[in-house]
């Protein structure tokens, strides 16, 4: 048997119809830059959401970089997140001049660690970017309180976390502006790059739609400089159709999730699921000691598993610059090296699922 960690194939072939005719509209009508199918798309994605204001990007580093502008961060500005986290959560604090400052993650859930986030918040700090990984939102009630009390902007970077809850609210409800990407493999994924932001603010919102499009007030008309960082129309007609299946995919992720929670051996490690929290499962995630050997046996077996992240980003070459060593984040780089993101998709089946606990097993009776 052969178990990809995500089925892209087979989730075209479960819409193939509807996304075929999105695709033909967008042809047959030739409005491919902004246009009636990114506004529609907008709008139904905040409705989703329920927040006020939706605005596409090109990718969901695109939306990361836009919120921090709309934020105000600037050179020297200190901006606090997680090590465990896809670069583009770091990038976009460069990119602006911020300095980045990391805050270790608790090891239940592998999200931050709230209470050191509040001991380290100085009166440099401006912004916080809360990293929802794979799928699921920290304590963002608590997190609020904590950034309103230091007048610190909060960024959620929910590109792993579509239709997520904490206490019964999405990304964008307790954050300033949340982020999302649509990158294929997300849980809400275009056919190409996209992104999105969402927001509560209209003055946030206002300055969003500019920075997205070139500072544009009319067509010829630009109130400020701004990027090309638009959302185009084939992908915003994609994933209008796929949005109508995000809640029944999103229920088919928690229910796998829901199969291997029971049946995987108790000795091998979790991620947990927070009380509060509704988790999406974009990556189910287990923690087993030798996890290299791990991976090599079950792909010999035909499964293939991710690691989600390998390399904690203080400990980048990329960052070699920060002089931050091996020891200072003790919980990202513990998991780091225990981690593996096992099969998990809406289209994954009874079979397959059974097949995946069952080598588990086997490898750690071995
Ligand atoms: C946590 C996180 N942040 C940001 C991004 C960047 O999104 P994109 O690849 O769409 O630029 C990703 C996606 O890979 C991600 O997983």
């Amino acid at each position: 048997m052969n178990i990809p960690l995500v089925d892209l194939k087979a989730n075209y072939h479960s819409i193939k119809k509807e996304i075929d005719g999105a695709i033909h509209d967008v042809l047959e009508s030739s409005s491919f830059i902004m246009g009636p199918f990114v506004k529609k798309f907008e709008e139904n994605f905040a409705r989703f959401c329920q927040v006020k204001h939706g605005i596409g990007c090109a990718n969901g580093t695109a939306a990361l970089h836009l919120a921090l502008l709309a934020a105000g961060i600037k050179k020297g500005d200190e901006v606090l997140t997680v090590p465990n986290t896809f670069i583009a959560t770091t990038e976009c604090i460069s990119y602006v001049g911020g300095r980045i400052k990391f805050v270790d993650v608790v090891p239940q859930t592998a999200l931050i660690d709230i209470e050191a986030l509040e001991k380290a918040i100085t009166r440099k700090t401006k912004a916080l970017i809360v990293v929802d990984l794979y799928g699921q939102m920290p304590d963002m009630k608590r997190i609020q309180e904590i950034a309103m009390d230091h007048d610190v902007f909060v960024i959620e970077d929910a590109a792993q976390a579509h239709a997520a809850e904490w206490n019964d609210h999405q990304p964008g409800f307790y954050g300033d502006i949340a982020c999302f990407s649509f990158f294929p493999a997300k849980n809400l994924g275009c056919y190409g790059d996209g992104g999105a932001l969402i927001t509560n603010y209209d003055e946030l919102a206002e300055k969003l739609r500019l920075f997205v499009n070139h500072g544009r007030k009319t067509k010829y008309e630009h109130t400020i400089e701004g990027y090309n960082y638009r959302l185009d129309a084939l992908q915003a007609a994609i994933l209008d159709v796929k949005l109508t299946h995000l809640s029944k995919w999103t229920d088919s992720r928690r229910n796998h999730a829901r199969f291997y929670d029971k049946n995987l051996p108790s000795s091998v490690g979790r991620i947990l699921e927070a009380k509060g929290a509704k988790h999406v499962y974009y990556m189910y995630v287990i923690r087993v000691q030798q996890r290299d050997k791990c991976i090599t046996y079950l792909k010999e077996q035909g499964i293939e598993c991710g690691i989600h992240y390998p390399i904690p980003l203080h400990l980048q070459p990329a960052y070699a610059s920060f002089g931050l060593k091996e020891g200072q984040f003790p919980v990202s780089e513990q998991l780091a090296k225990e981690i593996i993101s096992i099969p998990l998709y809406p289209e994954l089946t009874n079979t397959q699922r059974q097949y995946v606990v069952d080598h588990i097993k086997k490898f750690i009776q071995s």
